[in-house]
């Protein structure tokens, strides 16, 4: 009898509880780190990494998350793959199917992650696509909740960019139950259409163009690169964004107990300064710690153990 293998590629594909659980499943991992309580749930598995660009988190925490888990990891790049000479997405999760237990990839074109997904048949992860970067947002509602409670009903205010992580958190706030303060410039909007169908699953969603208006009572004020990988045009996206720094004045206009969160990494003296990145607020490594954590939560739920 064959399963449909549980892919984690957005997370628009699960419901809160899911998710939940999830994160659930991370924490209680992170607290067993390195007891013997921690055992081998994966031993014997073998995961695939396949990077079309680069990566420092992504890549060390799945490859330790995966090791930590008992099992073991195969790192590839596209380019070195036949997938670079033309073997198309879909024979190639055929072929490495039959060889691995899994699969985590870093490509821009989220479709053709999709279309691996279809054709592979074990779980496949999405580890960024120029649409989302869900793992990400899994570790960082795992850090928000660490320092400030269930994220039910808090406010998280976005600066910067339109990008995969913001898509992300679009995902996660009707999910999470979160108010979502998104700033950005009007020429770098979200698409309407975006934060109408969040907004129809339930999600308290605004946008502004004034990333003061929107970071007003949040809990949390969050921001990326204001280039991401694939952009081409760095330097009007520059000028559009200036305003929208992360600085310790507009930190200040958050609560006075706000965090700071960036996925990293950062572009000091662009979207943020070093006084909010080394800063009392910052969350920052607590949150890139806990891409393992949150990696090893959903590997055990790919895996169903
Ligand atoms: N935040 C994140 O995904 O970092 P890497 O690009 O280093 O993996
Ligand atoms: N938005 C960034 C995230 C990097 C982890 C990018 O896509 O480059």
């Amino acid at each position: 009898m064959t399963h449909s293998p549980r892919h984690f590629i957005d997370l628009a594909d699960f419901g809160g509880a899911d998710l939940k659980a999830i994160l659930d499943k991370a924490g209680a991992l992170k607290r067993v780190r390195r007891t013997p309580e921690a055992g081998k749930p994966l031993a014997g598995k073998v995961l695939a990494m396949i990077f079309e660009r680069p990566s420092t988190r992504t890549r060390v925490s799945f490859d330790v998350g995966m090791r930590e888990l008992g099992g073991e990891t195969i790192m590839l790049t596209g380019a070195e793959m036949q997938l670079g000479r033309g073997e198309t997405i879909s024979d190639t999760a055929k072929v490495l199917s039959r060889y691995v237990d899994a699969i985590m990839i870093r490509m821009l074109d989220h479709n053709a992650v999709r279309e691996l997904a279809e054709a592979a048949t074990v779980p496949v992860i999405n580890g960024l696509t120029k649409l989302s970067h869900p793992c990400q947002i899994m570790a960082d509602i795992m850090t928000f909740e660490e320092k400030k409670g269930s994220i039910r009903g808090k406010t998280v205010a976005w600066a910067g960019d339109t990008n995969n992580v913001l898509a992300s958190w679009i995902q996660a706030a009707p999910r999470f139950g979160f108010k979502l303060n998104i700033a950005t410039p009007e020429e770098l909007a979200p698409r309407r259409e975006i934060i109408a169908l969040a907004q129809r699953e339930g999600a308290d969603i605004s946008w502004t163009s004034d990333p003061y208006q929107a970071v007003e009572r949040a809990d949390c004020v969050v921001t990326d690169c204001w280039v991401s990988m694939g952009d081409e045009d760095a330097g009007r996206r520059h000028n559009l964004l200036k305003a929208y720094q992360v600085n310790k004045q507009l930190m200040s206009a958050a609560n006075s107990d706000a965090i700071f969160m960036h996925c990293l990494p950062a572009h000091r003296g662009e979207e943020v300064t070093d006084e909010v990145m080394d800063g009392p607020q910052s969350v920052v490594f607590d949150e890139a710690e806990n891409r393992l954590h949150a990696q090893k939560g959903v590997l055990a739920w790919c895996f169903g153990v």
